[in-house]
């Protein structure tokens, strides 16, 4: 087929439609024309960059909910947190049944989702460094399904490798040992090919993790730390969750914790909000009311060694952002909006009396970030699409799980060349593997800003952009994913595998 350059702004969104053949490429092909412009302004940090990662959607009409829900209608749930079935010694132990459910989302209509234990999103599992987590997952569905952590140093045998599914009627016990510190993970499904599916039906929660380190910070807690899961969906005229692989353009109900566009009332005091993007495809740029400024503390592995000031801040799927905002800035009264740069309105925030003083504080310091150990090892990912046979490509291959793509030494430090080789069509990508958390060395020669200088395990990899990370490969050892998470890509091959040994 004839491959348009889109390779500026140059080139229309109706012209690449055009030259793309039917299906995935036309799908792609469009996203990449919305990628391409976003591409000229992605000179600023990515922290302040506007949205590159969503493949666009722009004036065309699209067809969207005949229920249209008006915004802040709705209001934000926190997802409960689930109680240990049992408890002994150091280890506690919780269940969780995957399984169909009917929710609310659209108001007054139900709708049916997956769901772990029944919920959408799935029950929080809050959990201390140093305590070993059992999750004993029975699986409902009718389908095979396998759970991953995300961002968990978990050991090969429980961490969800995409081929490990647990057939429909059987039971798993995750085995997660919590010797990280403290973070905001999510837990997710990973059966191979399903996995885009599967995640966005709604199989996702929130993992929490607590250390005695950050305890000592005083950060807003309790009722002052929010975790908020955001996502895209696409609903027909009946209320009816459409999955479509590769369809990022009519996925355009935002939800926060499962509702569309919701509010949330907030005490004039801090509060910390920790960021999850679930979407299957789709980046977010936030900012709230008047681009205020907030104080970004963490990242996908936890807390940065220094409060960052950001006005914005961006997370392609599978990023964590933590920030904490003095809701005590407004008035009382205000109703501030939280805003995405593509989508639009994404929450809002009603800010009310505070009852009690804001004995809170984001001290100076946050935490230290371990050394660097020296890197013995090399290695080039190379992330593709390749639009003549619609296949999206890590070195040039397709996820094969018979094949180990990396032979990794236990506890070695390598330093992973990440480039995405965006060729004719600038589809973006990012970069999530399994076992570790790394550092990010720098983003196109240039050193990371501070919203991705601490420690992360997924990183934006936009059109034509090369990123180093670092890592030491352990302490398990086992076979392990690496893949995009732009999990339409990696649900359609876009995976590989290492082996610790
Ligand atoms: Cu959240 Cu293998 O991914
Ligand atoms: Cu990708």
């Amino acid at each position: 087929m004839d491959t348009q350059r889109v390779d500026g702004s140059m080139v229309s969104r109706r012209n690449v439609i055009v030259s793309a053949t039917a299906g995935v490429a036309a799908l792609v092909a469009a996203g990449a024309a919305g990628a391409a412009r976003g591409k000229d302004a992605d000179a600023a940090p990515p922290a302040a960059a506007p949205a590159t990662g969503h493949p666009g959607h722009t004036g065309h009409a699209v067809p969207v909910a005949a229920r249209a829900v008006a915004p802040f209608s709705v209001r934000m749930p926190v997802p409960k947190v689930l109680k240990p079935q049992s408890t002994k010694g150091d280890t506690d132990v919780y269940a969780i049944t995957a399984k169909k459910a009917k929710v609310e989302i659209l108001p007054g209509t139900r709708t049916e989702v997956l769901t772990y234990a029944g919920m959408f999103p799935g029950p929080t599992l809050r959990v201390r460094t140093g305590r070993t987590a059992v999750v004993k997952h029975t699986n409902d569905l009718g389908m095979g399904t396998v759970a991953h952590l995300h961002g968990g140093v978990t050991p090969a045998g429980s961490d969800g490798f995409p081929m490990d599914t647990v057939a429909p009627g059987k039971s798993r016990e995750y085995t997660y040992p919590n010797q990280q510190r403290a973070a905001t993970l999510w837990y997710h499904d990973h059966a191979h090919h399903m996995e885009a599916e599967h995640v966005y039906g709604g199989l996702a929660g929130f993992y929490l993790i607590d250390d005695p380190a950050q305890d000592s910070l005083r950060l807003p807690s309790g009722d002052y730390d929010i975790p908020i899961m955001l996502r895209d969906a696409r609903f027909d005229e009946k209320g009816r969750l459409v999955f479509q692989l590769h369809d990022f353009e009519h996925r355009n109900t935002i939800l926060a914790n499962g509702k569309p566009q919701p509010y949330f009332p907030v005490a004039a005091r801090r509060y910390r909000l920790r960021f999850v993007n679930a979407s299957n495809l789709r980046t977010f740029t936030l900012r709230l009311g008047k681009d205020t400024q907030v104080a970004q503390i963490a990242s996908d592995g936890g807390l940065l060694a220094a409060p960052a000031a950001v006005r914005s801040w961006r997370m392609t799927p599978g990023e964590r952002i933590e920030v904490v905002v003095d809701f005590s800035r407004f008035k009382v009264g205000s109703k501030v909006v939280l805003t995405d740069a593509e989508a639009g309105p994404v929450m809002r925030f009603d800010v009310g009396r505070s009852a009690t003083p804001d004995t809170s504080r984001v001290p100076d310091r946050l935490s230290t970030i371990p050394a660097l150990p020296a890197a013995t090892g090399k290695r080039k990912i190379v992330l593709s699409f390749d639009p003549v046979r619609n296949r999206f490509l890590i070195n040039g291959k397709q996820f094969d799980q018979k094949r180990v793509d990396a032979e990794i030494k236990r506890g070695t430090t390598e330093i992973w060349t990440l480039t995405n080789d965006a060729g004719n069509f600038a589809v973006p990508h990012n970069f999530h593997p399994h076992l570790v958390q790394f550092r990010v060395l720098d983003r196109n020669g240039r050193p990371p800003a501070p919203a991705e200088a601490g420690v992360k395990d997924t990183v934006a990899v936009g059109p034509g952009e090369t990123v180093r990370l670092q890592a030491t490969f352990g302490p398990y050892t086992g076979r392990y994913a690496y893949h995009c998470h732009m999990i339409d890509h990696s649900s359609s091959g876009m995976m590989a595998q290492m082996k610790i040994v």
